[in-house]
């Protein structure tokens, strides 16, 4: 099938990739042309583990292909995939300022019936603004061209972005006509092969469903990091605590890790779109409230250990950080907690010397050249001179040290560690002292 996506970010690219691999052809928009030229190169402008092979893969079979040329996208294909962004707006909301753009795109330049699916994160009712916009500009243009809007939201998580769309766990399509639904089968039947993944609703519940899901995620998370603290404060240890109920079914192992905090372009923008959205219909969504602050005052729980331990006498020390990444297996460091972290230790006068394997570049691109600042090529070589290691991704390379090297190493003799990498008993057997998130530990303890 002929196949068009707008915007070719981590969901846009990704998407449009696996559609290519599969057999159909498909067009890619964006209105980046730096983005567009060095992908028709092959070049990419994010990191996911497999996706380079693939798009250059598919770009050398000609399925894939990258244009700025929005006319050539709409009359590509009938089915028009938007994939751009849904930012925060000033005060939260989600801004579909970009979804409406598209629209607008498509309807000025469509001449044939469309299907325009959304993979956007967007609020409910947004299918029925992107449908009531297409029908203005249709208006004006004085034809009548049928079309559809239809709801596809994406559930890849980076870092397995490929992985998630080759092999998804539920396709989740929003509509209520079956010629839409026979295309949108039609088009995933490749990846449903061994079930049907495929889930049909009304447009509005897929809408929800995907704010649902990761607020239900993100509730975990922040659950979990406030029993941490608790932990933290009752002389408990937390990790002891995850397996225990882990090992309950109905609770599962998966998103009980505590840590630093969430962070990435969807948790915080997302619960607190949602939070926004409810206030707007007259609710007061509390539990939203309380995990996006728990959140909030989690990214800086590492500094705060940090600050206790130095008696806040950090001005002129020199710190390790390891991972700057939002997660592990990804360059983003949209909302990362090493950002919140880095910016702190900044302002109390220290200086950092960060490695992580793939987010360098970004944050070349975020902090520039200063002085209080050196991206370091390996991870030994940002201990090396340092007086203690904050760990904030808990990247694989990072899971088994040398401590003894680390302990030669750095000049204080401590890590803090906010992803409760390693077993405490293990480094402080090498005379370290270990600082993780709900460590049941106290931490006012002077060098
Ligand atoms: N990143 C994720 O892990 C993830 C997962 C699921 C869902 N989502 C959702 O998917 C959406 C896209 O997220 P993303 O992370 O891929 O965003 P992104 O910022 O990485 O990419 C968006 C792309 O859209 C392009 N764009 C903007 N306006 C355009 C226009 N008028 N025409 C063509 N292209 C345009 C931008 O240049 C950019 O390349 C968001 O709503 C997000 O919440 C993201």
């Amino acid at each position: 099938m002929n196949v068009t996506v707008f915007g070719v970010g981590y969901v846009g690219l990704v998407q449009a990739v696996v559609l290519a691999d599969v057999g159909h052809n498909v067009c890619c928009i964006d209105v980046d042309e730096k983005k567009i030229e060095a992908l028709k190169k092959g070049e990419l402008p994010i990191f996911e583990p497999g996706l380079s092979e693939l798009v250059l893969n598919n770009l050398q079979r000609k399925r894939i292909d990258f244009t700025t040329d929005a006319l050539k996208g709409v009359e590509h294909a009938e089915i028009q995939f938007i994939a751009v962004g849904t930012p925060p707006d000033e005060d939260g909301s989600a801004d579909l300022k970009y979804v409406l753009e598209v629209a607008g795109t498509i309807a000025n330049h469509m001449s044939k019936g469309k299907i325009v699916i959304n993979k956007s994160t967007v609020p409910v009712g947004t299918a029925d603004r992107v449908r009531a916009h297409i029908a203005s500009i249709l208006k004006k243009r004085n034809i009548d061209i049928p079309f559809d809007v239809a709801s596809n939201p994406e559930f890849l998580k980076e870092g397995s972005a490929l992985e998630d769309c080759m092999r998804p766990e539920r396709i989740i399509v929003g509509t209520d006509s079956d010629l839409v639904e026979e295309k949108i089968r039609e088009l995933y039947e490749p990846f449903s092969r061994n079930r049907d993944k495929i889930m049909i609703m009304d447009v509005r519940s897929a809408e929800f469903t995907k704010y649902t899901a990761n607020c239900m995620l993100a509730t975990k998370i922040s659950f979990m990091n406030e029993m941490a603290n608790l932990a933290e404060l009752l002389g408990v240890d937390i990790e002891q605590v995850r397996r225990g109920i882990g090992s309950d079914s109905r609770i599962g192992y998966q998103f009980i890790y505590p840590g630093c905090g969430y962070g990435g372009s969807c948790f915080p923008k997302d619960v607190q779109a949602l939070e926004r959205s409810a206030k707007e219909i007259g609710y007061n969504a509390k539990i939203l409230r309380a995990v996006e602050s728990v959140n909030y005052k989690q990214k800086e729980k590492l500094f705060e250990h940090i600050s206790s331990f130095y008696k806040k006498n950090i001005k002129g020390k020199t710190f390790a950080v390891w991972g700057l990444a939002f997660k592990p297996n990804t360059d983003d460091m949209r909302e990362a907690s090493s950002r919140v972290l880095i910016e702190s230790l900044w302002k109390a006068g220290a200086k950092i010397q960060a490695y992580d394997p793939e987010a360098m570049e970004e944050a070349q691109r975020l902090y520039g050249t200063r002085d209080d600042f050196t991206l370091m090529g390996t991870k030994e070589a940002a201990t090396h001179g340092a007086d203690a290691l904050v760990i904030v991704t808990e990247w694989k390379s990072f899971r088994v040290p040398d401590f003894e090297k680390l302990h030669e190493e750095l000049r204080d003799h401590v890590i803090f560690d906010g992803r409760n990498l390693y077993d405490p008993l293990r480094v402080e057997s090498v005379g370290l002292a270990y600082y993780g998130i709900g460590r049941g530990r106290s931490i006012n303890i002077n060098i």
